[in-house]
Protein backbone atom coordinates (compact mmCIF):
# COMPACT_ATOMS: atom_id res chain seq x y z
CA UNK A 1 0.00 0.00 0.00
CA UNK A 2 1.43 3.60 -1.19
CA UNK A 3 2.75 5.36 2.09
CA UNK A 4 0.82 8.43 3.32
CA UNK A 5 1.40 11.66 0.89
CA UNK A 6 4.17 13.83 1.95
CA UNK A 7 2.59 17.23 3.46
CA UNK A 8 3.42 19.86 0.77
CA UNK A 9 2.27 23.70 2.29
CA UNK A 10 0.48 24.61 -0.53
CA UNK A 11 -1.69 20.85 -1.46
CA UNK A 12 -2.38 20.79 2.27
CA UNK A 13 -5.96 19.93 1.97
CA UNK A 14 -5.91 17.02 -0.10
CA UNK A 15 -5.11 14.87 2.21
CA UNK A 16 -7.77 11.59 1.89
CA UNK A 17 -9.62 10.12 4.28
CA UNK A 18 -8.91 6.44 5.89
CA UNK A 19 -10.18 3.83 3.76
CA UNK A 20 -10.41 0.33 3.48
CA UNK A 21 -12.47 -2.60 2.06
CA UNK A 22 -14.71 -4.69 4.63
CA UNK A 23 -16.76 -7.80 4.34
CA UNK A 24 -19.58 -6.19 5.82
CA UNK A 25 -21.03 -2.53 7.35
CA UNK A 26 -18.86 -2.10 10.52
CA UNK A 27 -21.50 -1.45 13.28
CA UNK A 28 -19.98 2.04 14.38
CA UNK A 29 -20.12 3.93 10.61
CA UNK A 30 -21.73 6.97 11.43
CA UNK A 31 -23.43 6.74 7.65
CA UNK A 32 -23.73 4.09 5.55
CA UNK A 33 -24.23 4.33 1.96
CA UNK A 34 -26.98 2.04 0.09
CA UNK A 35 -28.11 2.29 -3.86
CA UNK A 36 -31.19 2.55 -5.51
CA UNK A 37 -31.15 0.58 -8.81
CA UNK A 38 -34.40 -0.23 -11.27
CA UNK A 39 -36.69 2.61 -12.54
CA UNK A 40 -38.94 4.65 -10.89
CA UNK A 41 -41.70 2.86 -11.06
CA UNK A 42 -40.01 -0.44 -9.56
CA UNK A 43 -36.81 0.96 -7.52
CA UNK A 44 -34.25 -2.00 -5.97
CA UNK A 45 -32.77 -1.04 -2.45
CA UNK A 46 -28.96 -2.07 -3.15
CA UNK A 47 -26.51 -2.89 0.01
CA UNK A 48 -29.06 -2.35 2.92
CA UNK A 49 -27.74 -4.06 5.75
CA UNK A 50 -30.19 -6.59 6.76
CA UNK A 51 -29.97 -5.59 10.97
CA UNK A 52 -31.30 -2.42 9.64
CA UNK A 53 -33.91 -3.46 7.17
CA UNK A 54 -35.61 -5.53 10.22
CA UNK A 55 -35.51 -2.20 12.69
CA UNK A 56 -37.23 -0.41 10.28
CA UNK A 57 -41.16 -0.08 10.47
CA UNK A 58 -41.69 -0.47 6.24
CA UNK A 59 -39.95 -1.97 3.52
CA UNK A 60 -36.98 0.20 3.48
CA UNK A 61 -37.28 0.89 -0.67
CA UNK A 62 -40.63 2.49 0.37
CA UNK A 63 -39.51 4.48 3.24
CA UNK A 64 -36.87 5.67 1.08
CA UNK A 65 -38.93 6.70 -1.78
CA UNK A 66 -41.52 8.54 0.58
CA UNK A 67 -38.79 10.47 1.63
CA UNK A 68 -37.78 11.27 -2.00
CA UNK A 69 -34.68 8.77 -3.66
CA UNK A 70 -34.72 8.05 -6.97
CA UNK A 71 -32.96 5.35 -8.66
CA UNK A 72 -31.47 8.65 -11.13
CA UNK A 73 -27.58 8.66 -11.07
CA UNK A 74 -26.92 10.96 -7.92
CA UNK A 75 -30.36 11.34 -6.31
CA UNK A 76 -29.89 11.44 -2.66
CA UNK A 77 -32.14 11.28 0.66
CA UNK A 78 -31.37 11.05 4.44
CA UNK A 79 -32.70 7.68 5.76
CA UNK A 80 -34.10 8.40 9.86
CA UNK A 81 -32.41 6.13 11.98
CA UNK A 82 -32.97 2.93 12.15
CA UNK A 83 -30.15 1.41 14.33
CA UNK A 84 -28.19 3.10 11.33
CA UNK A 85 -28.31 6.15 9.39
CA UNK A 86 -28.40 5.03 5.80
CA UNK A 87 -28.04 7.51 2.86
CA UNK A 88 -29.31 6.31 0.10
CA UNK A 89 -27.76 7.17 -3.45
CA UNK A 90 -29.22 6.61 -7.23
CA UNK A 91 -27.52 4.38 -9.20
CA UNK A 92 -28.63 5.16 -12.17
CA UNK A 93 -30.69 2.28 -13.32
CA UNK A 94 -29.28 0.09 -15.34
CA UNK A 95 -26.06 -2.06 -15.17
CA UNK A 96 -23.32 -0.07 -12.79
CA UNK A 97 -20.77 1.25 -14.68
CA UNK A 98 -16.92 2.07 -12.87
CA UNK A 99 -18.13 5.87 -14.12
CA UNK A 100 -21.24 5.64 -12.50
CA UNK A 101 -19.86 4.24 -9.16
CA UNK A 102 -17.66 7.17 -9.11
CA UNK A 103 -20.26 9.73 -9.76
CA UNK A 104 -22.68 8.05 -7.51
CA UNK A 105 -20.32 7.74 -4.67
CA UNK A 106 -19.02 11.27 -5.42
CA UNK A 107 -22.64 12.49 -4.86
CA UNK A 108 -23.25 10.50 -1.71
CA UNK A 109 -19.78 11.57 -0.09
CA UNK A 110 -21.08 15.35 -1.28
CA UNK A 111 -24.33 14.36 0.82
CA UNK A 112 -22.47 13.28 3.67
CA UNK A 113 -20.00 16.15 4.10
CA UNK A 114 -23.10 18.21 4.42
CA UNK A 115 -24.66 16.30 7.51
CA UNK A 116 -20.88 16.30 9.15
CA UNK A 117 -20.77 18.40 12.18
CA UNK A 118 -17.74 19.29 14.37
CA UNK A 119 -16.66 15.79 14.40
CA UNK A 120 -15.42 13.58 11.35
CA UNK A 121 -17.60 10.86 9.82
CA UNK A 122 -17.01 7.83 9.29
CA UNK A 123 -18.70 6.81 6.14
CA UNK A 124 -19.52 2.70 5.19
CA UNK A 125 -20.71 2.23 1.13
CA UNK A 126 -22.41 -1.05 0.65
CA UNK A 127 -23.45 -0.86 -2.50
CA UNK A 128 -22.77 -4.67 -3.65
CA UNK A 129 -19.63 -3.74 -5.87
CA UNK A 130 -17.54 -6.74 -6.25
CA UNK A 131 -15.44 -6.61 -9.82
CA UNK A 132 -12.20 -4.90 -8.93
CA UNK A 133 -13.24 -2.09 -11.92
CA UNK A 134 -16.07 -0.93 -9.91
CA UNK A 135 -14.25 -1.20 -6.14
CA UNK A 136 -12.05 1.04 -7.60
CA UNK A 137 -14.34 3.29 -9.57
CA UNK A 138 -16.42 3.76 -5.76
CA UNK A 139 -13.28 4.37 -3.75
CA UNK A 140 -12.11 7.24 -6.18
CA UNK A 141 -15.74 8.77 -5.95
CA UNK A 142 -16.18 8.41 -2.83
CA UNK A 143 -12.37 10.20 -2.22
CA UNK A 144 -13.03 12.72 -4.67
CA UNK A 145 -16.08 13.41 -3.26
CA UNK A 146 -15.34 14.38 -0.09
CA UNK A 147 -13.08 17.24 -0.93
CA UNK A 148 -13.34 21.04 -0.59
CA UNK A 149 -11.05 23.39 -0.81
CA UNK A 150 -9.94 24.96 2.86
CA UNK A 151 -10.47 28.82 3.19
CA UNK A 152 -6.88 29.92 3.66
CA UNK A 153 -6.29 30.95 6.83
CA UNK A 154 -8.11 28.16 8.80
CA UNK A 155 -6.70 24.57 9.40
CA UNK A 156 -7.77 21.82 6.94
CA UNK A 157 -10.78 20.38 7.97
CA UNK A 158 -11.44 16.48 7.60
CA UNK A 159 -15.35 16.45 7.23
CA UNK A 160 -15.10 12.41 6.52
CA UNK A 161 -12.05 10.84 8.25
CA UNK A 162 -12.60 7.24 7.23
CA UNK A 163 -14.30 5.53 4.51
CA UNK A 164 -14.94 1.61 4.74
CA UNK A 165 -16.47 0.07 1.17
CA UNK A 166 -18.29 -3.08 1.78
CA UNK A 167 -17.61 -5.43 -0.80
CA UNK A 168 -16.62 -9.39 -1.15
CA UNK A 169 -13.44 -8.70 -3.05
CA UNK A 170 -10.25 -9.88 -1.37
CA UNK A 171 -6.79 -10.61 -1.56
CA UNK A 172 -4.40 -9.05 -4.59
CA UNK A 173 -7.03 -7.40 -6.93
CA UNK A 174 -8.63 -5.44 -3.60
CA UNK A 175 -5.64 -4.41 -2.78
CA UNK A 176 -4.67 -2.81 -6.32
CA UNK A 177 -7.80 -1.41 -6.36
CA UNK A 178 -7.46 0.18 -3.19
CA UNK A 179 -3.68 1.06 -4.11
CA UNK A 180 -5.24 2.68 -7.17
CA UNK A 181 -7.51 4.41 -6.17
CA UNK A 182 -5.69 6.42 -3.36
CA UNK A 183 -3.15 6.92 -5.70
CA UNK A 184 -5.11 8.45 -8.81
CA UNK A 185 -7.60 10.19 -6.32
CA UNK A 186 -4.75 11.59 -3.71
CA UNK A 187 -2.95 12.98 -7.50
CA UNK A 188 -6.64 14.76 -8.66
CA UNK A 189 -6.88 16.48 -5.44
CA UNK A 190 -3.51 17.75 -5.09
CA UNK A 191 -4.00 18.84 -8.98
CA UNK A 192 -7.31 20.65 -7.44
CA UNK A 193 -5.53 22.22 -4.40
CA UNK A 194 -2.34 23.71 -6.66
CA UNK A 195 -5.33 24.93 -9.21
CA UNK A 196 -7.53 26.25 -6.08
CA UNK A 197 -4.86 28.41 -4.54
CA UNK A 198 -5.18 32.04 -5.60
CA UNK A 199 -2.00 33.14 -7.81
CA UNK A 200 -0.68 35.38 -5.27
CA UNK A 201 0.31 32.44 -3.25
CA UNK A 202 1.20 30.26 -6.04
CA UNK A 203 3.49 31.37 -8.50
CA UNK A 204 6.41 30.03 -10.54
CA UNK A 205 8.85 30.02 -7.39
CA UNK A 206 6.40 28.73 -5.01
CA UNK A 207 5.31 26.54 -7.59
CA UNK A 208 7.92 25.25 -8.16
CA UNK A 209 8.93 24.78 -4.23
CA UNK A 210 6.11 23.09 -3.59
CA UNK A 211 7.05 20.35 -6.00
CA UNK A 212 10.24 19.82 -4.53
CA UNK A 213 8.18 19.32 -1.05
CA UNK A 214 5.49 17.21 -2.74
CA UNK A 215 8.29 14.63 -4.21
CA UNK A 216 10.24 14.27 -1.42
CA UNK A 217 10.78 10.71 0.02
CA UNK A 218 9.64 9.30 -3.81
CA UNK A 219 11.89 8.02 -5.63
CA UNK A 220 11.01 11.08 -8.58
CA UNK A 221 14.30 12.92 -9.63
CA UNK A 222 13.37 16.86 -10.12
CA UNK A 223 14.93 19.93 -11.97
CA UNK A 224 14.18 23.37 -11.86
CA UNK A 225 15.31 25.94 -14.18
CA UNK A 226 15.66 29.88 -12.86
CA UNK A 227 15.26 32.91 -14.98
CA UNK A 228 19.07 32.85 -15.15
CA UNK A 229 19.72 29.24 -16.18
CA UNK A 230 16.56 29.51 -19.15
CA UNK A 231 18.49 32.68 -20.21
CA UNK A 232 21.58 31.02 -20.01
CA UNK A 233 20.19 28.39 -22.44
CA UNK A 234 17.74 30.15 -24.74
CA UNK A 235 13.99 29.42 -23.55
CA UNK A 236 13.00 32.78 -25.36
CA UNK A 237 9.04 31.73 -25.11
CA UNK A 238 9.31 31.71 -20.83
CA UNK A 239 11.66 33.99 -20.35
CA UNK A 240 8.97 36.85 -22.96
CA UNK A 241 6.39 35.42 -20.83
CA UNK A 242 7.70 35.55 -17.56
CA UNK A 243 9.15 38.88 -18.12
CA UNK A 244 6.41 40.99 -17.53
CA UNK A 245 6.06 39.47 -13.84
CA UNK A 246 7.73 40.60 -10.90
CA UNK A 247 7.58 36.63 -10.23
CA UNK A 248 9.83 35.54 -12.67
CA UNK A 249 9.74 32.04 -14.35
CA UNK A 250 11.10 28.27 -13.77
CA UNK A 251 10.88 25.38 -15.97
CA UNK A 252 10.31 22.25 -13.72
CA UNK A 253 11.71 18.80 -15.13
CA UNK A 254 10.58 15.68 -13.28
CA UNK A 255 11.82 11.97 -13.97
CA UNK A 256 10.15 9.09 -13.32
CA UNK A 257 12.62 6.38 -14.84
CA UNK A 258 12.42 2.87 -13.12
CA UNK A 259 15.74 0.64 -13.92
CA UNK A 260 14.53 -1.41 -16.67
CA UNK A 261 11.55 0.22 -17.86
CA UNK A 262 11.01 -0.02 -22.01
CA UNK A 263 8.99 2.67 -22.66
CA UNK A 264 9.04 6.58 -22.55
CA UNK A 265 6.67 9.02 -22.09
CA UNK A 266 7.00 12.55 -22.06
CA UNK A 267 4.62 14.78 -20.50
CA UNK A 268 4.02 18.73 -20.61
CA UNK A 269 1.64 20.67 -18.89
CA UNK A 270 0.96 24.48 -19.11
CA UNK A 271 1.82 26.20 -15.67
CA UNK A 272 0.73 29.69 -16.19
CA UNK A 273 -0.31 30.86 -12.76
CA UNK A 274 -2.22 34.04 -13.60
CA UNK A 275 -3.02 34.87 -17.22
CA UNK A 276 -3.85 38.46 -17.43
CA UNK A 277 -3.56 38.32 -21.10
CA UNK A 278 -0.08 40.78 -20.81
CA UNK A 279 -0.35 43.52 -22.65
CA UNK A 280 -3.58 42.54 -24.68
CA UNK A 281 -5.10 42.81 -21.43
CA UNK A 282 -8.29 40.09 -21.28
CA UNK A 283 -11.90 42.23 -20.16
CA UNK A 284 -12.23 41.83 -16.28
CA UNK A 285 -14.63 38.78 -16.87
CA UNK A 286 -12.60 36.90 -18.95
CA UNK A 287 -9.88 37.05 -16.19
CA UNK A 288 -10.96 36.19 -12.71
CA UNK A 289 -10.78 32.52 -12.96
CA UNK A 290 -7.46 32.80 -14.43
CA UNK A 291 -5.52 31.47 -11.75
CA UNK A 292 -6.83 27.48 -13.12
CA UNK A 293 -4.02 28.52 -16.10
CA UNK A 294 -1.42 26.38 -14.36
CA UNK A 295 -4.07 22.95 -14.59
CA UNK A 296 -2.07 21.38 -17.42
CA UNK A 297 1.00 21.71 -15.20
CA UNK A 298 -0.94 20.78 -12.35
CA UNK A 299 -2.18 17.74 -14.11
CA UNK A 300 1.19 16.40 -14.99
CA UNK A 301 2.69 16.64 -12.30
CA UNK A 302 0.51 15.33 -9.60
CA UNK A 303 -0.04 12.42 -12.51
CA UNK A 304 3.92 11.51 -12.24
CA UNK A 305 3.43 11.34 -8.70
CA UNK A 306 0.75 9.01 -8.68
CA UNK A 307 2.43 6.82 -11.48
CA UNK A 308 5.51 7.18 -8.89
CA UNK A 309 3.25 6.12 -6.18
CA UNK A 310 1.82 2.79 -8.26
CA UNK A 311 5.67 1.88 -8.90
CA UNK A 312 4.05 1.70 -12.89
CA UNK A 313 7.22 0.46 -14.88
CA UNK A 314 7.39 3.44 -17.54
CA UNK A 315 9.81 5.96 -17.81
CA UNK A 316 7.86 9.38 -17.32
CA UNK A 317 9.82 12.65 -18.10
CA UNK A 318 7.80 15.83 -16.97
CA UNK A 319 8.10 19.26 -17.73
CA UNK A 320 6.27 22.53 -16.25
CA UNK A 321 6.83 25.66 -17.92
CA UNK A 322 6.00 28.05 -14.95
CA UNK A 323 5.07 31.76 -15.60
CA UNK A 324 2.96 34.60 -14.51
CA UNK A 325 1.75 36.58 -17.82
CA UNK A 326 1.34 40.14 -16.80
CA UNK A 327 1.13 43.95 -18.15
CA UNK A 328 4.03 45.88 -17.47
CA UNK A 329 6.99 48.06 -19.17
CA UNK A 330 9.23 44.79 -19.28
CA UNK A 331 6.16 42.61 -21.04
CA UNK A 332 7.17 41.28 -24.11
CA UNK A 333 4.57 42.65 -26.98
CA UNK A 334 2.43 41.92 -30.10
CA UNK A 335 4.89 41.73 -33.04
CA UNK A 336 7.52 40.92 -31.02
CA UNK A 337 9.88 38.16 -32.77
CA UNK A 338 11.56 35.49 -30.21
CA UNK A 339 13.93 32.91 -30.54
CA UNK A 340 12.72 29.88 -28.86
CA UNK A 341 14.89 26.89 -26.86
CA UNK A 342 16.36 25.02 -30.17
CA UNK A 343 16.30 28.09 -32.34
CA UNK A 344 12.93 28.56 -34.04
CA UNK A 345 11.83 32.35 -34.58
CA UNK A 346 8.03 33.66 -33.53
CA UNK A 347 6.27 36.21 -34.26
CA UNK A 348 4.13 36.87 -31.39
CA UNK A 349 0.80 38.23 -32.56
CA UNK A 350 -1.25 38.60 -29.19
CA UNK A 351 0.32 38.38 -26.13
CA UNK A 352 -2.53 36.89 -24.56
CA UNK A 353 -1.51 33.54 -26.73
CA UNK A 354 1.11 32.85 -23.74
CA UNK A 355 0.43 29.45 -23.20
CA UNK A 356 1.68 28.03 -26.90
CA UNK A 357 4.70 29.86 -26.36
CA UNK A 358 6.03 28.12 -22.79
CA UNK A 359 5.08 25.10 -24.30
CA UNK A 360 6.98 25.30 -27.55
CA UNK A 361 10.01 25.53 -25.41
CA UNK A 362 9.26 22.50 -22.99
CA UNK A 363 8.37 20.58 -26.01
CA UNK A 364 11.56 21.58 -27.78
CA UNK A 365 13.26 20.64 -24.82
CA UNK A 366 11.77 17.44 -24.31
CA UNK A 367 12.91 16.43 -28.32
CA UNK A 368 16.49 15.85 -26.41
CA UNK A 369 14.28 12.50 -24.66
CA UNK A 370 13.76 11.13 -27.42
CA UNK A 371 10.56 9.55 -26.26
CA UNK A 372 8.42 7.26 -27.30
CA UNK A 373 5.22 9.31 -26.64
CA UNK A 374 4.96 13.06 -26.31
CA UNK A 375 1.40 14.43 -24.02
CA UNK A 376 1.02 17.78 -23.56
CA UNK A 377 -1.74 19.31 -21.62
CA UNK A 378 -2.90 22.85 -21.76
CA UNK A 379 -5.94 25.26 -20.95
CA UNK A 380 -5.18 26.41 -24.20
CA UNK A 381 -7.87 27.66 -25.78
CA UNK A 382 -10.92 29.75 -25.43
CA UNK A 383 -12.01 27.67 -28.60
CA UNK A 384 -11.69 24.72 -27.38
CA UNK A 385 -14.62 25.88 -25.06
CA UNK A 386 -16.70 26.97 -27.33
CA UNK A 387 -16.39 23.90 -29.20
CA UNK A 388 -17.09 21.35 -26.69
CA UNK A 389 -18.16 23.49 -23.67
CA UNK A 390 -16.85 22.79 -20.08
CA UNK A 391 -17.08 19.10 -19.45
CA UNK A 392 -15.36 17.62 -22.25
CA UNK A 393 -11.80 18.20 -23.47
CA UNK A 394 -9.72 18.18 -26.87
CA UNK A 395 -7.56 15.89 -28.12
CA UNK A 396 -5.54 16.33 -31.30
CA UNK A 397 -2.90 14.30 -32.57
CA UNK A 398 -0.16 13.23 -34.91
CA UNK A 399 -2.10 10.40 -35.70
CA UNK A 400 -5.48 9.05 -35.04
CA UNK A 401 -3.28 5.57 -33.49
CA UNK A 402 -2.12 7.79 -30.65
CA UNK A 403 -5.07 9.70 -30.52
CA UNK A 404 -6.92 6.19 -29.74
CA UNK A 405 -4.41 5.24 -27.37
CA UNK A 406 -5.65 8.06 -25.60
CA UNK A 407 -8.86 8.10 -25.64
CA UNK A 408 -9.24 4.30 -24.35
CA UNK A 409 -7.19 5.56 -21.42
CA UNK A 410 -9.73 7.80 -20.94
CA UNK A 411 -12.61 5.61 -20.98
CA UNK A 412 -11.02 3.80 -18.79
CA UNK A 413 -10.31 6.47 -16.51
CA UNK A 414 -13.54 8.11 -17.09
CA UNK A 415 -12.66 11.59 -17.97
CA UNK A 416 -13.94 13.12 -21.67
CA UNK A 417 -12.39 14.16 -24.29
CA UNK A 418 -13.28 14.68 -28.05
CA UNK A 419 -10.84 14.44 -31.08
CA UNK A 420 -10.19 17.81 -33.04
CA UNK A 421 -8.10 17.41 -36.83
CA UNK A 422 -5.07 19.74 -37.38
CA UNK A 423 -5.26 20.14 -40.60
CA UNK A 424 -2.66 21.73 -43.01
CA UNK A 425 -4.82 24.54 -44.12
CA UNK A 426 -4.80 25.39 -40.30
CA UNK A 427 -1.04 24.81 -40.20
CA UNK A 428 -0.23 27.10 -43.30
CA UNK A 429 -2.29 30.24 -41.59
CA UNK A 430 1.08 30.12 -39.11
CA UNK A 431 3.25 31.47 -41.68
CA UNK A 432 5.15 34.44 -40.56
CA UNK A 433 6.63 37.34 -43.20
CA UNK A 434 9.37 38.00 -40.06
CA UNK A 435 9.43 35.00 -38.31
CA UNK A 436 10.12 30.93 -38.58
CA UNK A 437 6.00 30.68 -38.09
CA UNK A 438 3.46 33.17 -36.30
CA UNK A 439 2.04 32.11 -32.80
CA UNK A 440 -1.62 32.24 -34.01
CA UNK A 441 -3.61 32.64 -37.00
CA UNK A 442 -7.09 33.74 -37.53
CA UNK A 443 -9.82 33.48 -34.91
CA UNK A 444 -11.84 30.56 -36.12
CA UNK A 445 -10.43 27.28 -35.35
CA UNK A 446 -8.53 28.58 -32.53
CA UNK A 447 -8.21 25.34 -30.67
CA UNK A 448 -6.66 23.53 -34.36
CA UNK A 449 -4.35 26.32 -34.57
CA UNK A 450 -2.92 26.34 -30.76
CA UNK A 451 -2.28 22.71 -31.77
CA UNK A 452 -0.45 23.27 -35.25
CA UNK A 453 1.56 25.40 -33.38
CA UNK A 454 2.39 23.11 -30.38
CA UNK A 455 3.37 20.13 -33.19
CA UNK A 456 5.69 22.54 -34.90
CA UNK A 457 8.21 21.86 -32.10
CA UNK A 458 7.89 18.30 -32.15
CA UNK A 459 9.62 15.95 -34.65
CA UNK A 460 7.37 14.65 -37.62
CA UNK A 461 7.85 10.94 -36.50
CA UNK A 462 7.02 11.37 -32.51
CA UNK A 463 3.92 10.20 -31.37
CA UNK A 464 1.94 13.12 -29.90
CA UNK A 465 -0.98 14.20 -28.65
CA UNK A 466 -2.24 17.40 -27.40
CA UNK A 467 -5.20 17.65 -24.80
CA UNK A 468 -6.62 21.26 -24.59
CA UNK A 469 -8.37 21.14 -20.79
CA UNK A 470 -9.27 24.71 -20.98
CA UNK A 471 -13.36 23.98 -20.72
CA UNK A 472 -13.11 21.05 -18.08
CA UNK A 473 -10.08 22.19 -16.19
CA UNK A 474 -12.34 24.67 -13.44
CA UNK A 475 -15.95 24.06 -12.76
CA UNK A 476 -17.29 27.43 -11.87
CA UNK A 477 -20.58 26.43 -11.55
CA UNK A 478 -21.86 24.57 -8.50
CA UNK A 479 -20.14 21.08 -7.61
CA UNK A 480 -21.92 17.79 -9.41
CA UNK A 481 -20.88 14.10 -8.72
CA UNK A 482 -17.51 14.01 -7.70
CA UNK A 483 -16.47 17.08 -9.12
CA UNK A 484 -16.00 20.14 -6.68
CA UNK A 485 -16.20 23.73 -7.55
CA UNK A 486 -13.39 24.92 -8.41
CA UNK A 487 -9.69 22.99 -9.66
CA UNK A 488 -10.99 19.67 -11.29
CA UNK A 489 -7.86 18.13 -11.34
CA UNK A 490 -8.97 16.67 -15.25
CA UNK A 491 -6.57 14.87 -17.38
CA UNK A 492 -4.84 13.64 -14.30
CA UNK A 493 -6.78 10.21 -14.02
CA UNK A 494 -6.07 9.58 -18.23
CA UNK A 495 -2.27 10.34 -17.87
CA UNK A 496 -1.66 7.74 -14.60
CA UNK A 497 -4.23 5.14 -17.28
CA UNK A 498 -2.03 5.68 -20.40
CA UNK A 499 1.26 5.13 -18.08
CA UNK A 500 -0.08 2.12 -17.03
CA UNK A 501 -1.36 1.09 -20.91
CA UNK A 502 2.83 1.45 -21.47
CA UNK A 503 4.03 -0.77 -19.37
CA UNK A 504 5.89 -3.76 -21.25
N1 LIG B 1 -5.63 30.75 -20.82
C1 LIG B 1 -6.28 31.15 -22.01
C2 LIG B 1 -7.34 30.16 -22.48
C3 LIG B 1 -8.49 29.93 -21.54
C4 LIG B 1 -9.66 30.67 -21.67
C5 LIG B 1 -8.43 28.96 -20.56
C6 LIG B 1 -10.72 30.45 -20.81
C7 LIG B 1 -9.49 28.73 -19.70
C8 LIG B 1 -10.63 29.48 -19.83
C9 LIG B 1 -5.27 31.36 -23.14
O1 LIG B 1 -4.01 31.77 -22.73
C10 LIG B 1 -5.79 32.41 -24.04
O2 LIG B 1 -5.93 33.51 -23.60
N2 LIG B 1 -6.05 32.04 -25.30
C11 LIG B 1 -6.51 32.96 -26.28
C12 LIG B 1 -5.72 32.73 -27.54
C13 LIG B 1 -5.92 33.79 -28.59
C14 LIG B 1 -5.38 35.13 -28.11
C15 LIG B 1 -5.22 33.37 -29.85
C16 LIG B 1 -8.00 32.68 -26.50
O3 LIG B 1 -8.41 31.54 -26.45
O4 LIG B 1 -8.73 33.65 -26.67
MN1 LIG C 1 -3.87 33.89 -22.54
ZN1 LIG D 1 -3.46 31.24 -20.82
Amino acid sequence: MPTQRPSSTLTRGAQLPEVELVPRVPQEADIVVVGLAGSTEAPLLVGAPAPVEKAAPAPLREIAQDLGARPASGHTALLPRFGQQLLVVGLGGEELTPEQARRSCGSALRAATEHAGERSLHVAISLETAEAELVRGALEGALLGSYGFTPLGSEPKRPVARISLVTSLSGAPAQQALADARAIAGAVLVAREWVNTPANILYPESFSQDVRELVKGTKLDVQVLDEKQLAKEGFGGILAVGGGSQRPPRLVRVDHHPRGAKNHLVLVGKGITFDTGGLNLKPAEGMYTMKCDMGGAAAVLAATVAIAELGLDVHVTTYAPMAENMPSGSSYRPSDVLTMYGGTTVENVNSDAEGRLVMADALARSQADKADLVVDVATLTGACMVALGNRIAGLMASDDQTADMVLDAAETAGEEFWQLPVPEHIRSSLESKVADLKSSGSRLGGAMAAAAFLQHFVADDTAWAHLDIAGPAFNDEAARDYTSTGGTGHAVRTLVELARGLQD
